[in-house]
């Protein structure tokens, strides 16, 4: 038995197309058809979330083995899903786990979390927290963090861990030195850090947070994670000065430093700045064709391992993260509709057959790039769920609301102290008065000279704290 969507979604369907192939078929032209498959790929990740089960995890966790930062990414795609569909059915849900999870310091550093914390980890939280703000997302109570304090704190926090002693910059991927990847820099943590400075520089106008991003991205082109044809690649170890670089291009990472550029194009005033990043976000929008060129024309595929189908749990997440940023890169940088659209819509087609396995006829496999489900249910249906339900809800983004700043209709109150506790550190510089200087940007030496110390003082602090 195929699984049916609504009466009129069914019934729309029916209408336009000769035969009910499968009932998650989507017409990307009919907005109630994707609201109907949205609403039954959030109920799938809801029926998998044990956070509010009595017995089972807490608030804003995914049974094991699924990640903490999983459960972040959810959360953010679950505030997209409310925006773009209006069903607030998930919210009592998703803000319980928000707060939750902020931890008592309200940092997205809670302390159960210390074994799994990357700054990648923590920055997709951070990232719910700042849809949460630009999306208008309700306010939890004065008393409880507020989303954009919750993004601001994750960015004091990750600040100081720029590391000029090695690489010449960037953050390291882990924050603790007994996870595997200290000796690590990677693009999704120092790219995810780069897209949050923007969104914060464009919500609340505070250029200090675009200083600090561009920095980021500056690094990401100079240690040749981003490359010349604008290729998104892994990351390098602090032992060979990041040179010895992973050419593996994730989905997410490509959206990640996409997204993040769409944003400062469309915080920038008209002028040089403004087309410099416009050239950024054409060529990284360009270069995602290499996710798209597999199967079937259009049609997103991880090409660093779904070929030999060999994605693990996490990866089979990360295209739910290039849709999220393909379509908000839409709503920052609107030239980039016309070769988007396209892309997301095809997608969405594709994603929506493979959703139609399992006992319940909804359950969704794996490779969008063939026509019926695949059935494999065992890796990482968290993560290929996710991936379906943000492509999907991805193509209602012409219709929905812009993101909001702090003067156009922004609600969500900010801290510019706000993650400073336990920080041994007097928090951002102001770079609008204090601008980060040519010899911080590329000299090594003399960075390690002028911060060397505090930075490593901090290190010690943070990991001894944290042991
Ligand atoms: C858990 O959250 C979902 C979504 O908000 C809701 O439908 C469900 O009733 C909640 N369960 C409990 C036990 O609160
Ligand atoms: C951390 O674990 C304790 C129990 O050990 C629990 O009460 C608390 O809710 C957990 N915190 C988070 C943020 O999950
Ligand atoms: C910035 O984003 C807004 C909201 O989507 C959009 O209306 C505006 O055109 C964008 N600015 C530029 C320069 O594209
Ligand atoms: C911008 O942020 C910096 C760093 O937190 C702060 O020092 C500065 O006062 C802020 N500027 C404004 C206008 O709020
Ligand atoms: C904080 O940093 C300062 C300057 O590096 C140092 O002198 C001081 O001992 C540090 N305090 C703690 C508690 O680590």
């Amino acid at each position: 038995m195929r699984f049916s969507i609504t009466g009129i979604a069914v019934t729309a369907l029916l209408t336009t197309q000769s035969v009910l192939v499968s009932a998650l078929d989507l017409n990307p032209d009919d907005p109630k058809s994707i609201i109907a498959a949205a609403k039954v790929l959030s109920d799938n990740i809801m029926e998998m979330y044990t956070g509010n089960k009595s017995g089972g995890d807490f608030p804003g966790r995914f049974p094991y083995p699924y990640y903490w930062w999983e459960s972040g990414a959810v959360m953010g795609a679950l505030i997209d899903y409310w925006a773009f569909t209006g069903d607030a059915g998930n919210n009592p849900a998703v803000t319980q786990a928000m707060i939750h999870q902020a931890g008592d310091d309200r940092n997205y550093e809670p302390t159960n979390v210390t074994r799994e914390l990357g700054n990648d980890d923590q920055s997709f939280w951070a990232l719910a927290a700042m849809g949460a703000a630009e999306r208008k997302y309700p306010d939890p109570p004065a008393d409880q963090p507020q989303w954009l304090s919750l993004a601001q704190a994750v960015f004091v926090r990750q600040t100081p861990r720029w590391e000029p002693e090695y690489c010449n910059g960037g953050m390291r991927w882990q924050v603790v030195q007994f996870n595997a990847g200290y000796n690590y820099k990677n693009t999704v943590s120092n790219g995810l850090y780069f897209q949050i400075g923007a969104r914060l520089a464009r919500f609340t106008g505070n250029e200090t947070y675009a200083k600090y991003a561009e920095r980021a991205y500056d690094w990401l082109v100079e240690v040749g994670f981003v490359n010349g044809e604008y290729k998104v690649f892994d990351g390098g170890h602090i032992e060979k000065g990041c040179l010895d670089t992973s050419y593996n291009q994730w989905t997410y990472n490509a959206g990640i430093v996409l997204a993040g550029c769409a944003t400062m194009y469309n915080y920038s005033a008209p002028g040089p700045d403004q087309e410099k990043w416009r050239q950024r976000t054409e060529g990284l929008m360009n270069a995602l064709d290499v996710f798209f060129v597999w199967g079937t024309k259009d049609v997103m595929y991880e090409v660093a391992c779904e070929r030999d189908n060999k994605c693990n749990r996490d990866q089979r997440s990360f295209r739910a993260y290039l849709a999220r940023f393909m379509a908000l890169t839409v709503q920052m940088a609107p030239f980039t509709q016309d070769y988007i659209m396209p892309k997301l819509r095809t997608t969405a087609i594709a994603a929506a057959k493979q959703c139609d396995g399992g006992d319940n006829g909804r359950t969704c496999g794996m490779r969008w790039t063939v026509p019926t489900c695949d059935g494999s249910f065992e890796v990482g249906l968290l993560g290929q769920t996710l991936s379906a339900l943000e492509v999907v809800q991805s193509t209602l983004i012409l219709s929905a609301p812009a993101p909001v700043t702090a003067t156009t209709g922004g609600t969500s109150k900010g801290d510019l102290n706000a993650g400073m506790t336990g920080l041994n550190y007097t928090g951002l510089r102001d770079l609008s008065k204090d601008p980060i200087t040519t010899g911080e940007k590329v000299g090594a030496a003399f960075l390690t000279l002028l911060m060397g110390g505090v930075l490593g003082g901090f290190a010690w602090f943070m990991v001894t704290d944290r042991i």
